[in-house]
């Protein structure tokens, strides 16, 4: 009676997310199963994945030695409160999180997606503003075109309006910096871009404005979401200076940099910053179970909790905060990302995948390449009177001759499981150079 059929008869049911349903159920895809660089269709058609899922599997799919944990913890223990309780995989899940996290990162909150991350960065910010006598500290900084998930913080402080303006109702005390895209000055660059470092002085703008009021800003290292926006040269360097000079906090949404995406454990060691809070999620069990964190500086770890009155010193967690699966996935994923070093071999493989990308400037409509680290974004000219269009129609034409990309907008972003061979590379690149002619008209 249940079950699982590779050909379900009813799509209505499932309410997808993030999807024109009515297109996808007129003419669904489906997978079916993964294994190391490939999805495979329920026609058992082979799709190399050039988004490693959603950002998220970073060790490529199927790695035995996360399913076997898996497995053996479900078989020993299901589920474990972790209020006023514990069990032992989630604190070795936390000290080894905290392993790879920048100096002073050392505590670790367990949430279950990007989302939760963010919104839970978010609150530890201001509860830590209250805690050291800062209560008036309540507004909360984002980007525009930043993304930091769907839930009421992370779609306040976000910046990419269809996200928002469809709910009305949002977090109050939010405000904006600019974004860091400046095609006129930097498309087509290598790696980080030239121009842009100026753009952080706007939080200066917005400390005259609100004061002593701001308790922190929350940034993506590099905006993956809205289609590929890597940091300026010195642009991190200077939101950095901001905020210790004004006694803001800086979170770093690392949902998608984290894990070894930019070529180092955590994007904050690529890009030479350290914020005081970093979310992450996806890469942490490589998604094999849902989970997220978020690391948080000793000193706002020790305000909050030592200056609390004896009794819960956070009003906040979930009922699958460090769940046992959970656990022991991450747990199995960190030592797999160790034991096979895919921080340095994403970096080793950083030139290649970079020409490969730029290789397709001069194609028609082609308008930017941008790339760091194992992500690369292709901005393509949008046809008249039908954003999204060509786009579309490309990423359909790249699935169908069996290469999964990931579109925004008119934006090709890509970021294969750190696993990827050139010939991934070359596949990937020589299917989106065909489907960006076959679609230039
Ligand atoms: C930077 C960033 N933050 C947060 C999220 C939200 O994560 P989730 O979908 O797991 O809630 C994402 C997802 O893509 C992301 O890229």
């Amino acid at each position: 009676m249940n079950e699982i059929s590779p050909r379900p008869n009813n799509l209505d049911a499932f309410w997808m997310p993030f999807t024109a349903n009515r297109a996808y159920k007129s003419t669904p895809r489906m997978l079916a199963r993964a294994e190391g660089m490939s999805y495979f269709t329920n026609d058992n058609q082979e799709v190399i994945d050039g988004t490693a899922g959603l950002w998220c599997c970073n060790a490529g799919h199927g790695r035995r030695e996360i399913t076997e944990a898996i497995q053996k913890q479900a078989a020993v223990m299901d589920f474990a409160p972790t209020f006023q309780l514990g069990h032992p995989l989630a604190f070795q899940a936390a000290a080894k999180v905290a392993e790879h996290t920048p100096e002073g990162l050392d505590h670790v909150f367990f949430t279950n997606s990007g989302s939760e991350s963010a919104d839970t960065a978010l609150k530890i910010a201001l509860a830590y503003q209250r805690a050291r006598g800062q209560a008036q500290r309540v507004r909360l900084v984002g980007r525009e075109r930043g993304y930091h998930g769907v839930g009421f913080g992370g779609i306040s402080v976000g910046g990419i309006g269809p996200n928002r303006k469809q709910f009305g109702a949002q977090l109050p005390y939010v405000d904006h910096l600019p974004h860091t895209h400046l095609p006129a000055q930097n498309a087509f660059s290598r790696g980080v871009p030239a121009h842009g470092a100026h753009l952080a002085d706007s939080l200066e703008n917005l400390v005259a404005l609100h004061g002593d009021t701001i308790a922190a800003v929350i940034v993506e290292p590099l905006a993956g979401s809205t289609g590929v926006l890597v940091p300026p040269a010195g642009y991190l360097q200077r939101l950095r200076e901001l905020c210790d000079k004004h006694g803001i906090l800086l979170i770093y949404d690392e949902v998608i940099t984290g894990f070894g995406r930019l070529g180092t454990f955590f994007g904050a060691e690529r890009v030479g910053v350290a914020p005081d809070i970093m979310t992450m999620a996806k890469g942490l069990t490589n998604a094999a179970v849902p989970m997220g964190a978020v690391a948080v500086h000793d000193k706002i770890f020790r305000g909050i909790v030592d200056g609390a009155p004896a009794g819960i010193e956070l009003f906040h967690g979930y009922t699958y905060s460090g769940h046992p699966l959970a656990s022991a996935a991450a747990i199995a994923t960190i030592d797999l990302y160790v034991k096979e070093d895919l921080p340095a071999r994403a970096l080793a493989m950083e030139g290649y995948f970079e020409d490969a990308a730029h290789s397709l400037k001069g194609l028609a409509n082609v308008i930017d390449v941008r790339n760091y680290g194992l992500v690369a974004g292709i901005e393509l000219q949008g046809r008249d009177g039908k954003p999204t269009d060509r786009a579309v129609k490309i990423f359909h034409r790249c699935f169908d001759a069996g290469v999964l990309i990931r579109t925004t907008g008119d934006i090709i972003a890509l970021s294969p499981p750190l696993i990827v061979e050139k010939h991934h590379v070359d596949r990937i690149f020589g299917t989106i150079a065909d489907a960006i002619k076959a679609e230039a008209a």
